[in-house]
């Protein structure tokens, strides 16, 4: 396993595509999800600098937990259904938010994010939790975001436990 991230400037697309492959390696030698999240988590706050990026967790039959996250404190328990992260688990699609106030019941862990992307980490056919990113800039997100994260949870979807 690397331990130095290599991080780059360039458009979205690039930096995504220098990451995509250390993340791979990343993950490949640990088998434990969590240790997995907290890396991704880490090496996606580092070389985009988004103002919060984690995991929701499925913790019971209707309610998500906080997991591996970086950025500021968060809501710790979302319900199914809730919010951005709620509607991904129980719609098992991804959503890109470009404004976080127009997203009827969308949950404020803090009043800076203005725009958000959530993707669900899909494990045989069932959702086992979401990858949430948020910016404290309106319309920060797109496609682009959306394909990528969503390829960097299937990398954690194929670790062992
Ligand atoms: N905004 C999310 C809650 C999680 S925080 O943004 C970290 C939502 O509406 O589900």
């Amino acid at each position: 396993m690397s331990e130095n991230l290599i991080t780059v400037s360039g458009t979205k697309e690039e930096q995504y595509q220098s990451l995509l492959p250390q993340l791979e390696a990343l993950v490949q030698g640990e088998s434990n999800k969590v240790a997995n999240m907290a890396n991704i988590a880490a090496a996606l706050k580092t070389q985009f600098d988004f103002f919060w990026v984690g995991f929701y967790l499925v913790d019971t039959s209707d309610e998500l937990v906080l997991g591996p996250f970086q950025g500021p404190i968060a809501c710790t328990r979302i319900k199914k259904g809730r919010g951005v992260c709620g509607t991904v688990w129980q719609n098992e699609h991804s959503l890109v938010v470009p404004d976080v106030d127009a997203f009827p019941g969308h949950i404020a862990c803090s009043s800076l994010s203005r725009s958000e992307v959530v993707v669900p980490l899909i494990d045989q056919g069932r959702v086992i939790g979401v990858l949430d990113v948020d910016s404290d800039e309106l319309n920060d997100f797109d496609e682009v975001d959306q394909r990528y994260l969503e390829r960097i949870v299937s990398l954690l979807v194929k670790t062992g436990t």
